[in-house]
């Protein structure tokens, strides 16, 4: 977990939508998060979710509609206080009334008020019934927030409360809590810049249903994404077939499962890439044949001499290919799953393949390599430079584009 998602201030304003019964558990998730969490509340909101629920849960009291003008409170003038305290105003559910309170810059209400008020970043998340959400009067209303620099989440698809499908549910509490992050994030450095990175196994099908591959989570190159877009960059993933470990909010994905297809995918993107991070770990050798059927148990002599030989042909070498073709203005990034000797096969590797700078790990050690959510890489880089980089891998990705841009790589 990186150290600036944890323990900030965030005011929270919860309006009357059927989807305010799910803030409780966004408020307990930030709570678990050590974040400092103020609940504002309209007076729709408290009809639909009990400001105690959510008081207990932020371990703090829930501004009420009846705390705006209240004659008690006129020293601490609460919507001027949340304003100015959050770092980041999350609205979920947002109504179409309150979004079209905000975007006339009405301040009828401590919502409201605290949302014309303060100077932190906002982020809205709308969700109402699907004919609400298009209507041309919401549109326009999103519209003009999104021009004021609101950050406006589109609604989820699925089944509404309504009883309509379409789009108009409150996004997950993971996604929100990215968006959150996403508006939290200290640096947007990477800001205008195009990042692909391949993430994950590949898979090589030998028959229908068999197949040659290997324990790559994914998680490392999605690490990678996931920072990268913290920091502002426009990210795509060519992930190979594994469920995204953590979130992939924020990322353009392209599924593929071959060698072959990763590598037509990279190809295809390459053009718009300013970096490409080559994390997947791929397949070095496919079956020469692929069996259009499954292959089946040999049934003849005794089991010691039921062989079953296997040609294989070996996989083009796309972080080689990449090297060769890139522009000189285009930094290539490679990982270096190694098992010993590791600096010195790794410096090898990115001599060979034309890599600017080379990660290196020892998957063979218990906090780093396939599946686990620490790493320590060797970050080796053309110039000659060398570190070693440890910690989640959320925070060795983080590291290594701040080594990239505080050393002039990128
Ligand atoms: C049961 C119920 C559910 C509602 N759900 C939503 C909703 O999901 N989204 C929405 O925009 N409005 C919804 N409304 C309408 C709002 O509650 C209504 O427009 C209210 O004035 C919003 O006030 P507020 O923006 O001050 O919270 C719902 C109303 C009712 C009675």
């Amino acid at each position: 977990m990186l150290a600036w998602k944890r323990s900030r201030k965030i005011l929270l304003c919860v309006t009357g939508g059927i989807a305010a019964y799910k803030i409780p558990d966004l408020v307990s998730r930030l709570r678990k998060l050590d974040c400092e969490v103020e609940i504002a509340m309209t007076e729709a909101a408290e009809t639909l979710v009990s400001p105690l629920a959510l008081s207990t849960l932020s371990n703090r009291r829930a501004w009420l509609q009846s705390d705006f003008l209240a004659s008690s409170r006129g020293f601490e003038i609460p919507h001027i206080h949340l304003a100015d305290w959050a770092e980041v105003v999350v609205v979920a559910p947002c109504s179409a009334n309150t979004a079209f309170g905000v975007a006339q810059g009405r301040a009828g209400g401590i919502v409201e008020a605290a949302l014309l008020a303060t100077q932190a970043p906002v982020v809205l998340f709308p969700a109402m019934n699907v004919h609400m959400f298009e209507n041309p009067a919401t549109r326009r209303n999103l519209e003009i927030l999104t021009q004021r620099g609101v950050r406006v989440v589109d609604p989820a698809f699925g089944l509404l409360a309504c009883g309509y499908e379409g789009k108009g549910r409150l996004p997950d509490t993971d996604l929100i809590l990215e968006e959150i992050a996403y508006a939290l994030s200290p640096r947007r450095d990477l800001a205008g810049k195009h990042i692909l990175v391949t993430a994950g196994p590949t898979r090589e099908y030998l028959d229908p249903v068999r197949f040659i591959s290997n324990p790559s989570s994914g998680k490392m190159g999605l690490a990678m994404a996931r920072t990268a877009w913290y920091r502002g960059a426009e990210v795509r993933v060519i992930l190979g077939p594994a469920s995204p470990a953590g979130s992939a909010h924020g990322l353009e994905i392209h599924g593929v499962v071959s060698t072959l297809e990763m590598r037509d995918a990279v190809m295809e993107n390459l053009e718009w890439a300013d970096c490409i991070v080559k994390a997947a770990a791929v397949g070095d050798y496919r079956a020469e044949e692929k069996a259009d059927h499954k292959i089946k148990r040999n049934t003849g002599g005794n089991d010691q001499e039921r062989t079953f030989s296997l040609s294989l042909v070996q996989n083009p070498d796309i972080a080689a290919e990449v090297g060769a073709r890139k522009r000189a203005d285009q930094l290539l990034i490679g990982f270096a799953a190694e098992t010993d000797d590791l600096v010195a096969n790794a410096r090898a590797k990115l001599e060979r393949k034309g890599l600017d700078v080379m990660l290196a790990n020892d998957v063979s050690a218990p906090s780093s390599g396939f599946g686990v959510d620490t790493n320590v890489v060797h970050m080796i880089s053309r110039t000659g430079g060398e570190i070693s980089i440890s910690g989640s891998k959320e925070e060795v990705a983080d590291a290594v584009w701040e080594e990239l841009i505080t050393g002039g790589l990128f």
